[in-house]
């Protein structure tokens, strides 16, 4: 092959790599260069002083999307622009970009879960336990939210100070108070305590009995994240859509 050929193939490679497509275009007026990505879809510039950056890939047509009308071509959509994180019973997680996941409900139980964690992401007394929600659908079809890396036991100690069994022991513990419902586990007292005068956990406690929380799901370690918050790392909920309404309606 000569240096033509070589350089087709290799310019061939690039498109098919979607190169192109994710590399910023310095001649577009939309470019923002500080903030090195386009402004978010819909708007024209971004705010001064923002650095929300909103790096969905440019294949991603936001109106193309809103077009669809059933949970199958949203999802196909969603598989063929975005990279698939991961899948639970009732939505599932796509990369939007470094900051960013969507949550594209699957079904029904998808939409209700949707809701509720759209609505409860605004509560300011809860925000330091649960994963913010950016940008969301008005019919909880899909909602943003902060990308959260996997917790390990270890990184749970590390950012709370708590062993997570204890906390989940804890957890429990909160739960059966409340509800007079289940036994109770084993925990020393005076670190329950402690708990109760932390921030995170209490905070965490206040979200069970506040609104009603079952605590099933609270003492995996799946059920939660690591993000960054202003002070570093911080550990949220990053699954709370099931809430008491939802799960007596749609799981039991
Ligand atoms: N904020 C997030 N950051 C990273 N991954 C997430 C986030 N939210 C959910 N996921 C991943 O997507 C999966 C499905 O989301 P989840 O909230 O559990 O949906 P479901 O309501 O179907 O259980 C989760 O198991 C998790 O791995
Ligand atoms: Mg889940």
């Amino acid at each position: 092959m000569g240096i033509r050929g070589i350089i087709r193939e290799e310019l061939k490679k690039l498109i098919e790599a979607d190169y192109y497509d994710n590399f910023p275009d310095f001649f577009d007026p939309l470019y923002n260069p500080q903030v090195g990505a386009y402004p978010p879809v819909g708007s024209h510039s971004y705010g001064p002083g923002t650095l929300v950056r909103e790096d969905y890939p440019s294949s991603w047509d936001v109106e193309e999307f809103k077009k669809l009308s059933s949970f199958n071509a949203r999802i196909k959509y969603c598989e063929e622009h975005l990279q698939r994180i991961s899948s639970g019973s009732a939505r599932i997680a796509y990369k939007i970009d470094d900051q960013k996941v969507l949550k594209l409900a699957k079904n029904k139980k998808g939409l209700a879960q949707n809701n509720v964690e759209i609505t409860q992401s605004g509560y300011g007394d809860i925000d330091g336990v649960v994963a913010q929600v950016f940008e969301y659908d008005e019919d909880n079809l899909w909602l943003e939210m902060e990308l959260a890396r996997k917790v390990k036991k270890s990184d749970f100690k590390r950012i709370t100070g708590f062993n997570f069994d204890d906390y989940a022991a804890a957890i429990n513990n909160v739960g059966v108070e409340h509800s007079r419902r289940g036994y109770k586990m084993q925990i020393d007292g005076d670190l329950f305590q402690e708990m109760w005068e932390d921030e995170f956990t209490s905070e965490m406690f206040n979200y069970i009995v506040g609104y009603e929380v079952p605590t099933g799901d609270l003492m995996r370690l799946s059920t939660y994240g690591v993000v960054k918050r202003d002070w570093g790392d911080s550990i949220v909920i990053i699954d709370y859509g099931l809430d008491k309404d939802v799960r007596s309606s749609h799981y039991s």
